[in-house]
């Protein structure tokens, strides 16, 4: 059997920077005894949070992070908030894995903001990333979703016209398609150039996991997609592999095939495998090699 890992899959640059510093507050605590935990699962793949927590690393929530030790602070950001709550502690060290992507966002809307400019962010309101953008904007803001539903336009055609100069940006996760058509909408309503300033703040690392899988799903025998089961962008993978293969397969780790899964790999040419932006390298290489050992 020919089995081919899709040429974007697993982990994105943020979760691999984020791991990365996780791996290394870990390390540094075996030296000097500080306790550490993650502010909400750092990634959405439980066999990676369990093995933390074997090495003493607990996921807590705000109310509960500890007066003294080190926090590990998630990829996607926090509220302004919080972080002014986490940065108060003098005992506490925080390790900030914030993407870059996201911090620029941050960056850029409070600026704007703190010059009067009025912010439009495209995304999902309740999304932790969106929240971590809204908590910095120094003034008027109007968060609009991707689906643009006759409601939301109404609601950005009263925004637009109650504000002189407009900043807009996007969620990094959200699709280009649908930012363009937001522009189009926001440049077609106020049609003076100088009073609308777009800023590109789409991450393409999704995109581009899903085109690969969709890719790959089309020319094997059989698609397996790694990762969490709570994970969103793992289940929006599978939606994309199963919708042009039939025989496509979402598992967490090799235990979870049943019998039947098995007999029904066996004997195939070519299977292809994705991965969710939360599967670390190596249980993309434990699948690839159990894979190969069912020829
Ligand atoms: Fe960052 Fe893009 Fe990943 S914004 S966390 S590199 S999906």
């Amino acid at each position: 059997m020919k089995v081919v890992v899709a040429e974007y899959s697993g982990v994105c640059f943020g979760v691999r920077r984020a791991l990365d510093l996780l791996e290394e507050s870990v390390e540094k605590s075996t030296e000097n005894g500080a306790k550490v935990v993650m502010l909400g699962p750092l990634i959405h793949n439980p066999r990676v949070v369990e093995g933390y927590s074997r090495k003493g690393v607990d996921v807590t929530d705000i109310e509960n992070v500890p007066s003294i030790g080190v926090v590990v602070v998630r990829s996607h950001g926090v509220t302004q908030q919080v972080e002014d709550a986490l940065y108060k502690n003098k005992d506490l060290k925080v390790v900030d894995t914030t993407c870059p992507y996201v911090k620029r966002i941050h960056q850029l809307v409070e600026k704007k903001s703190s010059q009067g400019v009025a912010i439009v962010v495209m995304g999902d309101e309740s999304h932790s990333e969106v929240e971590g953008i809204t908590s910095r904007i120094k003034g008027p803001y109007l968060v609009i979703s991707p689906d643009l539903t006759h409601e939301c336009v109404n609601r950005l055609k009263t925004f637009l016209k109650n504000h002189e100069r407009i900043f807009v940006v996007a969620q990094t996760t959200s699709r280009p398609a649908s930012y363009d058509k937001l522009i189009a909408k926001i440049k077609k309503i106020v049609p003076d150039r100088k009073k609308v300033d777009v800023s590109q703040t789409i991450c393409t690392a999704t995109l581009k996991r899903q085109d690969s899988a969709r890719e790959l799903s089309s020319r094997v025998d059989a698609m397996i997609v790694v990762g969490g089961k709570n994970s969103s962008n793992t289940s929006k993978l599978y939606q994309v592999v199963s919708s042009s293969n039939k025989k496509s397969f979402w598992v967490e780790k090799i235990e979870d095939f049943s019998h039947e899964d098995i007999a029904k790999l066996k004997n195939l040419s070519i299977v292809g495998i994705t991965a969710g932006a939360s599967t670390p390298d190596d249980q993309i290489l434990e699948m690839k090699t159990f894979l190969e050992s069912l020829s």
